[in-house]
């Protein structure tokens, strides 16, 4: 995926809050996500190079949390939701057939940026089990199959544009 240029001056409201103190990087990072969808190298540059702490500890810390996304969203977050009653529901299998026929892996996005793969906790409709959320919309009493041809019909779609 390239890499697009960031308006850094949106940061300006974090540095405010943060207040240059190095224990505040993951906040800020946090901060940093919610306002550009992810982190981009310029962006953790930025934070480090204004809270004192040196790029490679920023991308460290950056990497290790799996809460922080290093590339930029598809335009379809797919979540899959492994929590105990979906995992019951055999949310295993759906996640492993997701995966492989989007080409993706859990975290990634497909190269033409189209989807986001994300295993998730619970995501709040357990009576529907197994479910999959796509961009907040929930489908539940999911299938293997069922999960796929959501998302060819996505696929197709998008490739009538
Ligand atoms: S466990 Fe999947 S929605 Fe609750």
């Amino acid at each position: 995926m390239s890499e697009i240029r960031t308006d850094l001056s949106e940061l300006e409201p974090v540095f405010a809050e943060i207040e240059n103190v190095p224990e505040n990087l993951i906040s800020a990072l946090q901060k940093a996500q919610e306002i550009y969808g992810w982190l981009p190298k310029e962006v953790m540059y930025r934070i480090g190079e204004k809270l004192g702490v040196k790029p490679a500890k920023v991308i460290g810390v950056a990497t290790f949390y799996s809460q922080f996304r290093l590339e930029p969203m598809g335009k379809y977050l797919v979540m899959v939701c492994g929590g105990t009653a979906c995992h019951v529901g055999g949310s295993e299998k759906i996640a492993a057939v997701v995966s492989e026929y989007l080409g993706t892996e859990n975290g990634k996005t497909t190269a033409d940026g189209i989807f986001t793969l994300e295993k998730v906790a619970c995501l709040g409709c357990c009576s529907l089990a197994p479910v999959m959320m796509i961009n907040g919309e929930v489908y539940g009493n999911l299938t293997s199959e069922k999960a796929v041809e959501i998302l060819r019909n996505l696929r197709e779609k998008e490739a009538e544009k």
